[in-house]
């Protein structure tokens, strides 16, 4: 039986900054992101939206009533949860109308946890293959104004709907795991943003890389020929690039050169929005579907990381005709439309929060699950 990705889709809010104008007012030369980071523009969230605004509008551009009736389980991967307590997952259950008798519940583990969810889905339906899992990769990526990870900030979610008929990837049940127990990148209760060492995130992510690449090839006796493409964790686009370099000294140049050709294709959304935490390796995976030639039979290799650290690297196959079953052009349409900010109007909208005085707020933003206001702590979307 093939489990996997039925469907597949990304939501990132309404609003971006280039990443030239950001340059320019920080005092830095604009090839450091173009180039150095391989950043064109970062996504921006009005206060008035958040995960589950971003995890129920990418669901939404997929779910039939049809799969409603159908999943038993909402799976939210974030670490931009805005409670403690209860679960986005609950929540975005609810705006979706799913068939109330299912399971709903957000894990977290950094930019790993859609990677859980999605495996937790593969396991869920095995034991139940006529039952549908829907499972959401959201995150909000701030680093803070003018901090050294400023630029590899950015935001969105991207909704995948698991079952054992997938016409997109069946997933191979072959995935090698590494943690490691190392402060990269964390973020203690009370702060508003992770503390992070910047450098030793690349390091350890790129290790981790080679470490799972090893331990695949011993485990499932696998090397690059086997991958029509890799796919990686996309904190800022050049870091997947660094890390697929690392393979450079073991593979030949003609097999380099058409890796390299894939991950380009794989990360012309990433460009545009930045950084999605969980989301960033399956809006990687998004951009390779949609603008990569890949046929049925081909075999997609995927390197998740999540800092702290836990890195898995697994695989998927492309199925028949998954081509039919893409949302490409309402996804170019959402990244055309967007409107572009000033530095004013970016750092404007970074600083505004959601009250947290407990009183009455009505809020205008008429989009799709945004937050029309707040009353005793509790948000109150649209739908
Ligand atoms: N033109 C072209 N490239 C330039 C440049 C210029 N004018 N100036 C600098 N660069 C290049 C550097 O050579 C470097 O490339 P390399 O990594 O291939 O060597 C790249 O731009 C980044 O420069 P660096 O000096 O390392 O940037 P930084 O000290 O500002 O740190 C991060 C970059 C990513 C570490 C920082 O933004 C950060 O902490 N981000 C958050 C954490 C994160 O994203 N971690 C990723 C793993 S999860």
């Amino acid at each position: 039986m093939k489990i996997g990705i039925d469907k597949i889709a990304f939501h990132v809010p309404n609003y971006y900054l280039d990443m030239t104008d950001l340059a320019l007012a920080r005092g830095v030369d604009p090839n450091k992101f173009h180039i150095g980071l391989g950043q064109d523009q970062m996504a921006m969230l009005p206060f008035t939206q958040d995960i589950i605004t971003l995890g129920a509008c990418a669901a939404e551009k997929i779910l039939t009533d049809e799969d409603k009736n159908k999943i038993d389980m909402v799976i939210v991967g974030t670490e931009s949860s805005n409670d403690f307590s209860k679960s986005a997952a609950v929540i975005i259950h609810h705006l979706l109308n799913i068939q109330p008798y299912a399971r709903s519940f957000e894990i977290k583990q950094a930019c790993y946890s859609g990677t859980v969810a999605l495996q937790q889905a593969r396991d869920y339906i095995a034991a139940h293959p006529d039952r549908k899992v829907l499972v959401i990769a959201a995150d909000i990526a701030k680093y803070g104004l003018n901090s050294g990870g400023e630029p590899t900030q950015g935001c969105g979610a991207v909704a995948m709907l698991v079952s054992s008929q997938p016409k997109i990837l069946a997933l191979n049940n072959d995935s090698v795991f590494y943690s490691e127990d190392v402060y990269d990148f964390w973020r203690p209760s009370g702060h508003d943003y992770p503390l992070v060492d910047g450098h030793l995130s690349n390091e350890i992510y790129i290790d981790s890389f080679l470490k799972v690449w090893e331990e695949n090839k011993k485990v499932n006796k696998k090397n690059s020929q086997d991958y029509a493409a890799l796919t990686f964790h996309l904190p800022y686009t050049k870091m997947g690039r660094k890390a697929l370099r690392g393979l450079y000294p073991t593979i030949s140049e003609e097999e380099a050169k058409r890796l390299e050709q894939k991950y380009d294709e794989a990360i012309t959304y990433s460009r545009r929005v930045g950084n999605l935490y969980t989301g960033s390796l399956y809006l990687g995976l998004i951009s390779l579907l949609e603008n990569s030639s890949l046929t049925a039979g081909d075999q997609v290799g995927l390197f998740s990381y999540g800092s702290g650290s836990v890195s898995e690297f697994f695989s998927a196959e492309v199925m028949p005709g998954f081509e039919n079953h893409l949302v490409k052009k309402e996804h170019s349409a959402l990244l055309d439309k967007r409107t572009q900010l000033s530095i004013p109007e970016y750092e404007e909208m970074f600083s505004k929060k959601i009250p947290t005085d407990g009183k009455q707020y009505l809020f205008d933003d008429k989009s799709h699950f945004a937050i029309r206001g707040i009353d005793h702590d509790i948000r109150i979307y649209n739908n």
